[in-house]
């Protein structure tokens, strides 16, 4: 037994991968990543957030450098874990967390919107997979001969939405389900390189994603429909609890570090109870 409970959520010396950094829960666990001794590589389509993070996170005396970085265009992705090569020497953690939501019916889904989705939240999350498996591979993987755990982890975010069925968001729920089921295949393809592969598949948590269908034509929140949304998925938690942008940090850091070193091929539910009883 270590004399500190908690070494083993520590992160010192190793270099981690954060798209969707500038907000939400990417932005908590860059900031996570970066308080356990992460190496932080801050990727967002949003610039200046992923610049905003790392300077919080210099701030706090962590190490970080941003750039920003749209997941739907392969080499964009493929420079995002360059720069972590590049900058620290290798990788060891990706966290692909970007991500949107896309409401419609899915009778009135067009060409445009299904391509949308499919390339966030589905193509974005696999062209993480491959650059991280690329770099993963040369610099861990092929020295310690894998099967240790040691070669890399790479994190995918999911949703609650594959777990419960809601009119109006078919395109979201579909390309989630398929993160999901694209973790487990990878987790078989990869453990020979060492490398984790674990999905989170995060129940309501208060970021700017939550408000996306609560606001007024002009652009306002509309409180009655926020209170009205807090009140409904409250109401689904046995607990009666929304979660926070660092619930689902607190489970990336499980993940990441030696702490959840016999996490392989899963999906991780944060959800406060959410979905126990369906
Ligand atoms: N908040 C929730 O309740 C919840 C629940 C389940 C799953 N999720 C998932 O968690 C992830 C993070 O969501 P969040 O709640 O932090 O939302 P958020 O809106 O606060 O953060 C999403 C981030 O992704 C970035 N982004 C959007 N398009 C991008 C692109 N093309 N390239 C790079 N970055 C891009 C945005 O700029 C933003 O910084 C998403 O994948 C979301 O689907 C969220």
């Amino acid at each position: 037994m270590k004399a500190d409970a908690l070494d083993a959520f520590r992160l010192d010396g190793k270099v981690a991968v954060i798209t969707g950094a500038a907000s939400g829960i990417g932005e908590a666990t860059a900031e996570l990543f970066a308080a356990a001794g992460a190496k932080v590589v801050c990727g967002d389509l949003d610039g200046e957030g992923a610049e905003n993070t790392v300077k919080r996170i210099r701030e706090d005396g962590g190490e970080a450098v941003g750039q920003a970085c749209n997941v739907t265009a392969r080499a964009e992705v493929d420079a995002l874990v360059e720069r972590a090569v590049s900058a620290y020497g290798g990788l060891d953690i990706i966290a692909n967390i970007a991500g949107a939501m896309f409401p419609g019916l899915i009778e009135d889904l067009t060409d445009q919107d299904l391509d949308a989705g499919i390339n966030l939240n589905l193509k974005g999350v696999i062209y993480g997979c491959q650059a991280a498996i690329r770099a993963m591979k040369h610099d861990g993987g092929k020295n310690d001969g894998g099967r240790n755990g040691s070669g890399g982890v790479i994190l995918n975010v999911s949703s609650g939405a594959i777990d419960l069925a809601y009119e109006g968001i078919g395109v979201y729920a579909f390309t989630k389900a398929a993160v999901a089921m694209l973790g487990r295949t990878l987790s078989l393809e990869v453990g020979r390189y060492g490398i984790r592969v674990c999905t989170l598949a995060p129940g309501s948590t208060l970021t700017n994603f939550t408000t996306w269908r609560l606001h007024n034509e002009d652009g306002t929140l509309n409180q009655q429909a926020y209170d009205e949304f807090l009140d409904y998925a409250r109401g689904l938690s046995p607990i009666g609890a929304l979660g926070e942008a660092l619930d689902q940090a607190y489970l990336m850091l499980y993940l990441a570090s030696d702490a959840g070193k016999f996490t392989t091929g899963n999906v991780f539910r944060s959800n406060g109870g959410q979905t126990t009883t369906f």
